[in-house]
């Protein structure tokens, strides 16, 4: 059997404009790979993909609303791997006492992480070839619920559910999720240095990740022919302290 590689394959990445995304895109282009961006601002594609160079083109989609996305994937036609981090930063992902949530706002929390990436897949998946993948993304909440977040630790959970759902009803083609701990994107590069270190200090590993280091688990399991319905858990080993 030939080594596995990412070279020449077309991977989608919704979400890739920046962050844990276009680490993604990065790294799949530096091994051959050609890459699609999607996220919801134009002008954030076309500053990444001017970024990745000539393996790299996008559109904007706005995975709330599903005609964009299946405008999206009906103009991308055939490809091999979908990659999906895009996330909000809104309802739910602050910390706040039960007593005083908006439950209407905090519903919303869920339309780009978990129905988002639902739709994407929806539409994604008759582009996608048979022996290809879906990637997603949660949180290490899902695993190291912490006071106040407990809608952030559900979102995780769901994510992952629907990987295990979703690998019996999609195969041949394969489901998984990455499941990081804190990743020094450009959002989390902006936080205090003190909250950083108080997030991070205990771990094995005491600092966030890099986008990079995240984007390897994207990678292998893109790669990984035999690996379904898994969650690839990328903490510096936070589950552990
Ligand atoms: N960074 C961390 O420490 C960390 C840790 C654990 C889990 N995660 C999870 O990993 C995911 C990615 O995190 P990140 O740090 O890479 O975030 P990020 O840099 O904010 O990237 C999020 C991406 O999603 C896109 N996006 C947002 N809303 C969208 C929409 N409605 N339609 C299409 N695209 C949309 C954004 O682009 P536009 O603004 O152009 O739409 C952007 O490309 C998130 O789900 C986050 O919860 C992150």
């Amino acid at each position: 059997m030939p080594v596995p590689t990412l070279r020449d394959r077309r991977i989608v990445i919704i979400g890739g404009s920046s962050g844990i995304g276009y680490a993604v895109a990065e790294c799949a282009v530096a091994e051959g790979a050609r890459v699609v961006i999607g996220s919801s601002s134009a002008d954030n594609v076309g500053a990444a993909v001017q970024r990745l160079g000539q393996a790299a083109s996008g559109e904007a989609v706005d995975v709330q609303d599903e005609a964009s996305v299946a405008a999206f994937f009906a103009a991308i036609g055939a490809f091999d791997h979908l990659v999906y981090t895009a996330g909000d930063w809104g309802p739910g992902m602050a910390p706040s006492p039960l007593a005083q949530m908006d439950i209407a706002a905090a519903s919303k929390g869920l339309k780009v992480r978990f129905w988002g990436a639902l739709l994407a897949i929806k539409h994604a998946q008759p582009h996608i070839a048979a022996d290809g993948s879906i990637t997603l993304t949660d949180g290490l909440l899902a695993h190291r619920p912490r006071k106040g977040l407990p809608l952030a630790t559900a979102f995780g959970g769901a994510v992952e559910h629907l990987v295990a759902g979703l690998a019996m009803d999609l195969a041949p083609i394969r489901v998984n999720t990455v499941c990081p701990g804190l990743v020094r994107t450009e959002r989390i590069a902006q936080w205090p240095a003190e909250l950083v270190s108080q997030m991070t200090g205990r771990l094995p590993l005491a600092r966030p990740a890099d986008p990079a280091e995240v984007a390897q688990a994207y990678l292998y399991l893109m790669r990984a022919g035999y690996t379904t319905g898994q969650v690839i858990i990328v903490d510096g080993g936070g589950m552990l302290a």
